[in-house]
This record gives C-alpha cells, structure tokens and sequence, in this order.
C-alpha cells in the first residue's frame, strides 16, 4: 500500500451508459472518500481476447488494464448477472489481465466481488462464475458472503447507489477488501 489511502481499482462489467453496477461503484467511491481511492476503470476499448495479439504487447487497452491492476491494491468487480453468469464483457477482461499465467497482474491481488441486477437475487448466480475465473488467475478473492445488490433499479439514481442498506452492505465488504489487502501487504513486508 502507498500513499495516504489504499488504491483501489473498480471493474463494472456492464458498458452500460446507465449501468446500475457502475452506479454500485460510484456510489461505493463516494461513500469512501477520504478512506480509499477508488478509480473506475472502463472496460469500452478492450477488444475480444485474441491469443494472436496477446504477448509483450498486447493491444493498449489491454495494456492499461493492466497497468491499473498491477498498481492498485485491490480490485473490486462489480458484474451484471447475464443468463446466470458474469457478463461476457468482464469474462474477456479477465482473460486478458490474466496473462501470462502464473505472473499476471491479477496474481495475489485481493479483489472483491460484487453483482447487481434489478432481479430479486441481484445477480448472485453470476459469483460462482467470478470467483472461478479470479481463482484461476490467482487473485485472493475476499472470503466472505456475496455481495448482491438486488432491485437494483430502485436503489440507484444519475448514475449513483443511494439505497443506504445496500450502500452500507458494499462499504461493509470494502472493509473487508481492506483487511485482505493489509494481510497480503503485512506477508509481503515480512518477506524482504
Ligand atoms: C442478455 C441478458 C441476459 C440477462 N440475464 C439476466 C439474468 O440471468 N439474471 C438477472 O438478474 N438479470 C439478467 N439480465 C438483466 C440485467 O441484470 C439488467 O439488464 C441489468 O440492468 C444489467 O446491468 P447494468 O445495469 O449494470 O447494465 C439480463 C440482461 C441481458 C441483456
């Protein structure tokens, strides 16, 4: 960790003009200031995962993704739930960031993980599908219960959370992201 606050980097996977998860992370962004630096990262210009155009120098897009992952503390994934499973959108940035294998920018990062739908089960289907794919790219996913923002549609407005149930739900499991992050930060120092 550097700096005054923990950086953290929010991943929404919907593209979405409006989209209710990017509204879950702003509103989470604003709830926090003064405690974490969260920047959104978005996902628009990251092409279709090509193994041809993968390597050294993937495409920039890519290449920033990347770059974020890699100088943040932690991720916080918030995904809609689509025919039951993450968005295909945040799959592909997955499978991008998660290269080369063993050594990409997501291994050891804590992240969280985070749905919201304007379903009553607020995208919860979606996590098991999150939780392997970050699993596999070797990230310390926050143990602890999913954290699903269901009617999404009634608890977001211009762009932002308001519903303060869920906000302080989300903000709740943020601090957990942190306690993993001085974990992993405290192992670390240890070792040099
Ligand atoms: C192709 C598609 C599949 C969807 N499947 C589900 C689903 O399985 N479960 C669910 O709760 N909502 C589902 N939805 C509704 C989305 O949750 C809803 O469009 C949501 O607002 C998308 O997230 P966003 O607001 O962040 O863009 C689906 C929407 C689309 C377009």
């Amino acid at each position: 960790m550097s700096g005054s606050f923990p950086r953290l980097l929010g991943i929404s996977g919907s593209l979405r003009r409006d989209s209710f998860n990017t509204a879950v992370l702003r509103g989470i962004a604003e709830a926090l200031r003064g405690k974490v630096a969260l920047t959104i990262h978005p996902l628009n210009d990251i092409p279709p995962y090509d193994g041809d155009r993968d390597g050294e120098e993937p495409p920039s897009p890519v290449r920033a993704l990347k770059a974020a992952i890699a100088e943040c503390d932690g991720v916080v994934l918030c995904s809609p739930e689509y025919n039951w499973g993450m968005s295909g959108v945040l799959k592909n940035a997955i499978d991008w960031a998660s290269r080369p294998s063993f050594a990409s920018p997501l291994k050891g990062k804590p992240a969280l993980l985070m749905s919201a739908s304007p379903g009553s089960a607020g995208g919860a289907r979606a996590h098991v599908q999150m939780r392997d794919a970050m699993a596999s790219a070797l990230a310390r996913v926050v143990a602890r219960p999913p954290v699903t923002i269901s009617l999404a549609h009634q608890k977001a407005a211009d762009g932002r959370l308001f519903d303060k149930a869920s906000l302080d739900f989300a903000v709740a499991a943020v601090d957990d992201l942190l306690d993993e992050i001085e974990l992993v930060s405290g192992h670390r120092s240890k070792r040099v």
